[in-house]
């Protein structure tokens, strides 16, 4: 995979991976789309949903671990404790790690938890903070089974167009065997048919108000 640096429209940076053309955030704004689609619709709407309760969220594509980073920082502000398993089929290299550091996003006294979240090895769950746990998994969606109940799904694969095999109705139908009552699945995704693919799942669907520069996004329940 060839891999390149780029900046976003709000500053933060991202990667391109140029073997595919496609990167790996919204290029509107890497830091605005993860905080609105994962923290702001997802986590937060979990932490309404499941008051007091630990919550299990799965990460699919866990890429540069900017998401992780953002549902640590609000685990420790909202006191929530979190289990955090990021699936990954390609661990970035250690170079493009460093320069991507999201580290800046930290205040000063957490900025150690960067390194837990970012340099820990895969396959071993690490305790980065009281309030959170992380198991980085390298393996394909299309091969793993969730071994624990989950709350919360962050769909963050590369588009259907672009990585077809992530979108198939039998990672869904997994998901959703694995997924609580109530609990939520979001992506940046809005396309028809696969609204449609999540409520042949089961799914309740919601269409939400995108990411900056972008018209929509979704939001699935399991009822
Ligand atoms: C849109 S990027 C993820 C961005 C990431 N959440 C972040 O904040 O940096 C998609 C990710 O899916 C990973 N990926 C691609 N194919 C995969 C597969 N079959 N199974 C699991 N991960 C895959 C890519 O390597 C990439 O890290």
């Amino acid at each position: 995979m060839e891999l390149d640096i780029i900046t976003t429209q709000d500053g933060s940076l991202s990667i391109l991976n140029k073997t595919l053309n496609t990167s790996y955030h919204s290029k509107f704004g890497a830091f605005q789309e993860s905080q609105h689609i994962f923290i702001n619709h997802g986590f937060e709407y979990v932490m309404a949903a499941f008051p007091g309760e630990r919550i299990h969220v799965l990460e699919v594509g866990f890429g540069t671990g900017l998401n992780a980073l953002l549902t640590l920082q609000k685990a420790i502000e909202k006191n929530v404790i979190v289990n955090y398993t990021g699936i990954e089929k390609y661990p970035l290299p250690a170079d493009i790690k460093d320069q991507i550091s999201y580290r800046h996003l930290l205040p000063e006294v957490e900025k150690e938890l960067y390194s837990a979240v970012n340099d820990s090895l895969f396959e071993t769950e690490h305790v980065v903070h009281p309030n959170f746990s992380l198991l980085k998994k390298e393996i394909d969606i299309a091969d793993f089974t969730p071994e624990k109940p989950i709350h919360l799904v962050y769909f963050d694969a590369f588009g259907p167009g672009i990585t077809p095999d992530m979108w198939q109705p039998v990672i869904f139908e997994r998901l959703y065997q694995s997924m609580l009552t109530g609990s939520a699945l979001v992506t940046f995704c809005a396309q028809g048919v696969f609204k449609r693919l999540l409520k042949t799942t089961g799914f309740t669907v919601e269409t939400l108000p995108g990411a900056p520069g972008k018209r929509e996004m979704t939001r699935a329940i399991k009822p």
